[in-house]
């Protein structure tokens, strides 16, 4: 049951439509239940490569491969219905240049059914963009702090601070211009974030970016508390399933151990099954 009223699935030129209007409801998912999870509350679903971080214990999301995120694509595609799904390009899957973006951007829409792909970088990769979105494969793009560029810029620092904001503001015009649908804005100056959302003709979704973002994107996992004591600024956690689940797990060990689980509630007697076919008590 959707919260939004939204009764067919959203494609990039309905999110390209909501500049300006409503927020856009953003987060990511790798699984098909958490996919189930969010697609009733979400406009866009991304299957970002963090999953990589969160899932898979990497230190970083330079690690993971084509291959992983058409895994989780397929995975995510099965818990949807209306949100639009965006799939993440992995590091080193478009950076040759457009033609091979173009056939890894392909693959990614054909083997998980996504409707569009997500970019990082800024005038770097416009040339990129304009080739794909002109072949068929919307592109969300991705500027300000791109992980996938952690060493070049020495850590997870924010981008764009002072004179600096310029450079942001040239990507950010640069793969608008180039034909992207959306872009997003991760870990900029929230001045710098209010300035270009007002400036940009295309919707910014912010993280770690400004409330006047023309939507948010959080990784779902950090907002559940279910991604250790990862917790920066720009993370609110609306629970704590990690601790929740630890207590959880706790209890069960502590059961196991005592002989109080399984109770009689858990275990089969020897009676033949019932006529109905349910399970013999
Ligand atoms: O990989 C990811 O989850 C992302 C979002 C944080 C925007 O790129």
């Amino acid at each position: 049951m959707s919260t939004t009223g939204q009764t067919r699935a959203l494609t990039p030129p309905d999110i390209a439509a909501r500049k300006g209007k409503t927020p856009l409801v953003c987060l990511t998912a790798y699984t098909t239940p958490i996919a189930r999870l969010v697609d009733p509350h979400c406009d866009v679903v991304l299957v970002g490569d963090s999953a990589g971080m969160v899932l898979h214990g990497l230190p970083l999301t330079l690690g993971v491969t084509l291959e992983m995120m058409i895994m989780h694509g397929k995975a995510v595609r099965r818990g949807l219905e209306r949100a639009l799904m965006v799939v993440d390009m992995p590091f080193g899957s478009y950076e040759e240049g457009p033609d091979q973006a173009f056939r890894n951007a392909a693959r990614m829409m054909a083997e998980t059914g996504c409707a569009a792909v997500k970019l990082e970088g800024g005038e770097a990769v416009a040339q990129t963009i304009r080739f794909l979105a002109a072949r068929g494969v919307p592109v969300m793009a991705h500027v300000g702090l791109t992980p996938q560029a952690v060493n070049t810029f020495g850590g997870y620092r924010v981008q764009g601070r002072g004179e600096d904001g310029e450079r942001i503001r040239i990507d950010a015009l640069a793969v608008a211009e180039a034909g992207a649908f959306a872009v997003v804005l991760e870990k900029v100056p929230e001045q710098l974030a209010r300035r270009l959302t007002a400036e940009l003709t295309i919707p910014t979704i912010g993280i770690g970016a400004s409330p006047a973002c023309d939507g948010q994107v959080l990784v779902v996992d950090d907002m559940l508390g279910l991604f250790g004591d990862f917790r920066p600024k720009f993370v609110k956690r609306y629970a704590e399933l990690g601790d929740a689940a630890s207590a959880a797990i706790a209890a069960y060990a502590h059961e196991v151990r005592e002989r109080r689980f399984p109770a009689a509630e858990h275990v089969f007697g020897d009676a033949p099954a019932t006529a109905k076919g349910g399970e013999a008590a």
